[in-house]
């Protein structure tokens, strides 16, 4: 079955026709239309096609395993042994277009993301309510901020770096075995998204699921440095307790129960998964970025820095404000599920990296995700008569499909996600 719309019909007329059941259809007729993204869409621009079925008494259902591609369109090329083999320019294909190219000065500027000792949450009422305060204020203005006594120990987070590090120095062949594919990102990458052509970022990774236990997989995870797996399993249980915190002191600002938003995430069912980043040195650091500009599509990201050398650049109105990292500090951010769930109180707020021509740089970016299957939707004690849900429900698997195809572009996502009004 196939129709064609008028390109006047409103999209929630549109979801209406989608979810309206197809009465005695002696088959599932399938249709292809463009990704619920798109229908929403303001603009009406399809970001990524794929095909919906729609069942007889049931809603229509995503397949989204249709849309992973099995394989890179391209092969690829570590930018470590790019970097490694001394090339003393950066190859065109790494090579930004000049609105994206970044700024490199010194950044001597005072301004920074706000500094929260989190410490204070569990003080007396006063510094309880004060430090609730501030990361409110933080959420709404920056959308970043960085915590410290947060309850990590600073020896381990300064040992998952160190040991990643290390992983990243060993030979090729032992890191080549871990090479992923884009249909899940687990292991050994060097892209984001399977645009043949596009132009790449200046960085490799190593991306492994954490939880749910199902999707954990140690077989996947580095063997070594033999102590790799037991220092991140350690670092990984820490950052996940932190994270549960900063979901009640967020549920807490909204003026929602404080378990609302781990409920919302699945309660003891989330997803987890972390994504260490290696930046080489780059011969051209102002031609070209680490990671381009993108919003987290995830829950709550804790970025564990680089100790030696800044990078992160936090979007600030047309300004990129460079992240100036504390010592033993955690970086969070809010993913554009909070972004949903808070009906845009909290934005989850673009940023990118910066490389630098004589220090490497690694980073670990450990996600908290809502549990892949469950819709995720403004909280109902957010939308009001004045405040309409700004998003329609959408799975996170669903969700992060677009990134895993087009790569990191900016909030063009999210976005998208808008009911026109
Ligand atoms: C990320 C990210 C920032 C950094 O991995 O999503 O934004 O500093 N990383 O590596
Ligand atoms: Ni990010």
């Amino acid at each position: 079955m196939s129709f064609s719309l008028p390109q006047d019909i409103s999209p929630t007329a549109l979801i209406a026709i989608l979810l309206t059941p197809t009465p005695n259809s002696p088959q599932p007729p399938s249709i292809s239309l463009p990704s619920l993204i798109s229908i929403n869409s303001n603009k009406r621009t399809c970001l990524f096609h794929r095909t919906y079925y729609i069942e007889s008494n049931q809603p229509w259902k995503p397949k989204p395993d249709m849309n992973s591609p099995k394989d890179w369109p391209e092969p690829i090329v570590r930018v470590q042994s790019l970097s490694d083999s001394g090339v003393p320019v950066v190859p065109d294909r790494y090579i930004k277009p000049p609105p994206e190219r970044p700024l490199i000065s010194s950044d001597n500027s005072d301004i920074n993301i706000p500094l929260i000792d989190l410490g204070g949450f569990f003080g007396d009422e006063y510094l309880r309510a004060t430090t609730l305060t501030q990361i409110s204020e933080a959420c709404r203005e920056w959308g970043f901020f960085q915590v410290v006594n947060h309850g990590v120990r600073p020896e381990l987070m300064d040992g998952a770096r160190e040991v990643w590090r290390q992983f990243f120095h060993l030979p090729f062949e032992s890191k080549q075995v871990y090479a992923n594919a884009p249909k899940t990102y687990e292991g050994y990458g060097s892209r984001l998204g399977v645009q043949k052509g596009a132009i790449l970022d200046w960085s490799d990774y190593y991306f492994l699921h954490y939880l749910p236990c199902s999707l954990k997989d140690h077989h996947k995870w580095p063997a070594l440095p033999v102590s790799l797996r037991e220092v991140i399993e350690e670092y990984s249980e820490q950052v996940v307790k932190l994270c549960g915190v900063l979901m009640k002191v967020l549920s807490l600002n909204l003026g929602l129960r404080e378990e609302y938003l781990q409920n919302a995430f699945g309660g003891t069912n989330i997803g987890a998964c972390l994504r260490v980043n290696f930046y080489p040195k780059c011969p051209q650091p102002d031609l070209t970025l680490g990671l381009s500009s993108h919003s987290d599509p995830g829950g709550m990201t804790l970025l564990l820095p680089d100790q030696r050398v800044a990078g992160l650049q936090v979007r600030r109105g047309n300004n990129w404000i460079t992240v100036k990292p504390a010592r033993h500090a955690f970086i969070v951010n809010i993913g554009d599920q909070i972004q949903v769930l808070s009906n845009a109180i909290y934005k989850s707020v673009e940023h990118r990296v910066i490389v630098n021509s004589n220090k490497e740089r690694v980073s670990l970016a450990f996600f908290y995700n809502p549990r892949s299957d469950l819709p995720i939707e403004p909280a109902k004690e957010l939308v009001t008569p004045d405040k309409p849900a700004l998003y329609p429900a959408m799975t996170f698997d669903e969700y992060r499909l677009f990134i895993r195809l087009k790569g990191p572009q900016g909030k063009s996502q999210v976005e998208s996600l808008k009911s026109p009004r």
